[in-house]
């Protein structure tokens, strides 16, 4: 039974892959090249379907597309460039570009991405130019997410939604020249000391740093992030937890009771020798007084 359906679904694909191969033409309205597939602007709801295999350059922007389809993009092992902007694309997963080893330009801006997460542009190890901006509602890029991207040189993240930055993964890419963060609503709390940090330190990275500002906190809404952290750095020193406060307590009252015993035996001890050195003196004094009387009285007994 299982064999059977695990038959079907190969046969399944076969056929599909058959038919995809088949029809391979150029999809309607969209005007094709060699190796390029212009469907820019030609009112597509969903992802065009039976494209040619050996397409190079694909121009999918200013339509009305939601998913991307992965199993269509897959076949286009050849790909290079991909230009989705201006669409309505909400999500997009690591399978949508799993044989996209060969993309070198990814253009997603303007849709309505809300995340960017995990490995989704894995297998995109040749990618150079990504851009991301003007997803409104993008808020959320997860830590290691370009670390494969290591020939990016430039990726667009402005006018999205992003209030905080991982700048870990971006940081380790040798060849990345430009980052454009502006028109975020960044918030300027400790969290965003990394980000400010970079910006401060490698502004040439930065070409739209001027604009790239604090929302939030209030107190911080219109500050350049590259200038935040040295506005909060004393407050984002690291606190001081519970253990280190009882550790600096203990340590204090050590400090002090060793004082005290200290100064007491101090103390004890001076009285001791200065006891000591007096009764010494006493001692010298009363010999002295003996001698003399005993002189005395030897002379008074000569006398008589
Ligand atoms: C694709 O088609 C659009 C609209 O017809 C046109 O403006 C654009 O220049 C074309 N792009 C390329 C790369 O040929
Ligand atoms: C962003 O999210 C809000 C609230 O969910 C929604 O109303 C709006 O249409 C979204 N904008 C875009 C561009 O997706
Ligand atoms: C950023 O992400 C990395 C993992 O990619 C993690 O080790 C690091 O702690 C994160 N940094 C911050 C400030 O959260
Ligand atoms: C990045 O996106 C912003 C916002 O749309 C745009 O103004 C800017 O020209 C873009 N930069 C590049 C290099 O594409
Ligand atoms: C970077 O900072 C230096 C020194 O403040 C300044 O001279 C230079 O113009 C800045 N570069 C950019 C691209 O903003």
């Amino acid at each position: 039974m299982y064999w059977f359906a695990f038959e079907a679904q190969g046969l399944l694909w076969e056929l599909l892959l058959m038919g995809v191969v088949l029809d391979a033409a150029c999809p309607p309205k969209c005007k094709c090249g060699q190796f390029e597939v212009n469907c820019s602007n030609v009112g597509l709801t969903t992802f065009p379907i039976s494209l040619p295999l050996n397409t190079r350059r694909l121009d999918l922007n200013t339509n009305s597309i939601e998913e991307i389809n992965s199993l269509e993009l897959n076949l286009l092992g050849d790909l290079v460039y991909l230009d989705c902007s201006h669409n309505r694309i909400v999500e997009i997963s690591r399978l949508h570009f799993i044989g996209m080893g060969k993309l070198v330009y990814l253009d997603l801006s303007y849709n309505r991405l809300r995340t960017i997460s995990g490995t989704v542009f894995g297998p995109l190890t040749n990618l150079i130019i990504l851009r991301l901006n003007n997803n409104q509602n993008l808020s959320e890029i997860d830590s290691g997410v370009f670390s494969t991207n290591v020939g990016l040189r430039e990726i667009n993240l402005s006018y999205n939604g992003l209030l905080y930055l991982n700048t870990t993964s971006l940081r380790n890419l040798e060849g990345l020249k430009s980052v454009y963060l502006a028109g975020n609503p960044w918030e300027c709390q400790c969290t965003i000391g990394h980000l400010s940090e970079w910006m401060f330190e490698n502004n040439e990275t930065f070409p739209d740093e001027d604009n790239t500002l604090c929302t939030l906190p209030k107190s911080m809404a219109g500050i350049p992030v590259s200038m935040a952290l040295i506005k909060i750095f004393d407050i984002c020193r690291t606190p001081l937890g519970y253990f280190e406060y009882l550790f600096f307590v203990i340590v204090g009252f050590a400090i002090f009771i060793s004082g005290i015993i200290v100064a007491l035996l101090t103390g004890t001890l001076m009285v001791f020798f200065e006891r000591q050195k007096m009764f010494k003196e006493d001692d010298e004094e009363d010999i002295k007084q003996y001698r003399s009387y005993k002189t005395a009285v030897r002379l008074t007994n000569i006398n008589l």
